[in-house]
């Protein structure tokens, strides 16, 4: 069945839950592999039916915010797990609903310590409005819902044929490539939200704003001259950082930054490549610094973004044309067959 991207406003992205993918530690996840069971309408169907009852009669999980029908069996599905092993206490409200995921506030638990968590729950994959994953997809490893690399050739293959199963698992890699990389950076002392859990089609993470606001994106925020410059620096310290531990964000702009007492913080990182692993991966760290440079520009501070680029690359001594290792490529994936082969005949 084909996806079909839609705008946010034509349709109920609750309205149909057939492609919400499994959750993590269901009977469902156990069937890896076995293609022609999880794709058969009936299944699905009852998979819906069942987490629709199952969310109505959880009485353990009542929450503040007020959902549809079809969106509370949706947060159920994805959050009702983290509620039950205590990472989260109540969902207050939607912060933002993004492209490709919606974010809720969350009242934290004493497992995280925290007072407010942000959830990223990922949109079911039908309504996701999808990047163009297969740029940044290229030479890595997918990754299933417990975050290992899917090495099973019957899962490949049905990733490489792209069916609906396939499909399913590159949703969930997507997810996992994310909280993953978000754990990296933490740990490096960039700018992210603090990640604690991910899994069952969400991200759990540090909140940013208060009660009544999300954090603003920098795009929303204009700044003095004096906090431009030093929030520049900032940014260009957190893009250095990660190129120190082989990161390129990959979709960087000021509507990727929230802005919140004067700090900032990175977020949105499904598409995060590694610097050397990816033949276009100078020019997609060219535009992310760019894009950086264009917001702070309007803020009046100047720069020269290319130059900037180039200087930042070569102190990590990464290649403009990155020698990639054919290994790393897989040959049964139609979008990697070719470059697999030019390498392997090198
Ligand atoms: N940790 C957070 N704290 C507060 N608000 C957040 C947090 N993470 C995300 N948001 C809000 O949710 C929005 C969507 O998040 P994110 O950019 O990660 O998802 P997305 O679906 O990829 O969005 P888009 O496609 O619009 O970039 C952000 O623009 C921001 O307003
Ligand atoms: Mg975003």
């Amino acid at each position: 069945m084909p996806s079909h991207p839609i705008e946010d406003d034509q349709i109920d992205p609750y309205e149909d839950l057939a492609f919400v993918p499994a959750i993590k530690n269901m009977p469902r996840a156990k069937n890896g592999g076995k293609s022609k069971q999880r794709s058969t309408p009936a299944r699905r169907l009852n998979q819906e039916q069942l987490t629709l009852v199952a969310a109505e009669q959880d009485e353990q999980f009542r929450y503040t915010y007020q959902a549809g029908r079809l969106e509370a069996a949706w947060l159920y599905e994805s959050l009702g797990y983290f509620h039950m092993m205590k990472w989260i206490d109540d969902i207050l409200r939607v912060v933002k609903g993004g492209k490709e995921a919606s974010v809720y506030l969350c009242k934290g638990n004493q497992t995280t310590g925290a007072d407010y968590i942000a959830a990223k729950v990922y949109r079911p994959r039908k309504f996701r409005q999808l990047k163009n994953d297969h740029l940044y997809r290229e030479g890595r490893q997918d990754l299933d819902g417990q975050g290992n690399a899917i090495i099973n050739k019957g899962l490949l293959h049905a990733i490489a044929k792209k069916t609906e199963f396939g499909r399913e698992l590159l949703h969930t890699s997507w997810l996992e490539h994310e909280f993953q990389t978000m754990q990296l950076l933490h740990e490096a002392g960039v700018d992210v939200p603090k990640p604690y859990a991910s899994g069952n089609n969400a991200i759990l993470m540090d909140y940013f704003g208060d009660e009544v606001m999300g954090a603003p994106t920098l795009n929303d925020v204009d700044l003095d001259h004096g906090e431009a410059k030093q929030l520049f620096e900032r940014v260009l310290h957190n893009i250095d950082v990660m190129l120190a531990h082989n990161r390129v964000h990959g979709d960087l702009s000021a509507f990727n930054i929230l802005y919140w007492d004067g700090e900032i913080v990175l977020i949105d990182f499904p598409q995060a490549i590694h610097p050397d692993i990816n033949q276009s991966a100078y020019k997609i760290f060219q535009r992310d610094v760019v894009r950086v440079c264009e917001y702070f520009a309007r803020q009046g501070v100047r720069s020269n973004p290319y130059k900037l680029a180039s200087d930042l690359w070569q102190r990590h001594h990464h290649s403009f044309t990155p020698q990639i290792n054919h290994k790393i490529l897989q040959e049964d994936r139609d979008d990697e067959r070719g470059l697999w082969e030019s390498l392997r005949n090198a």
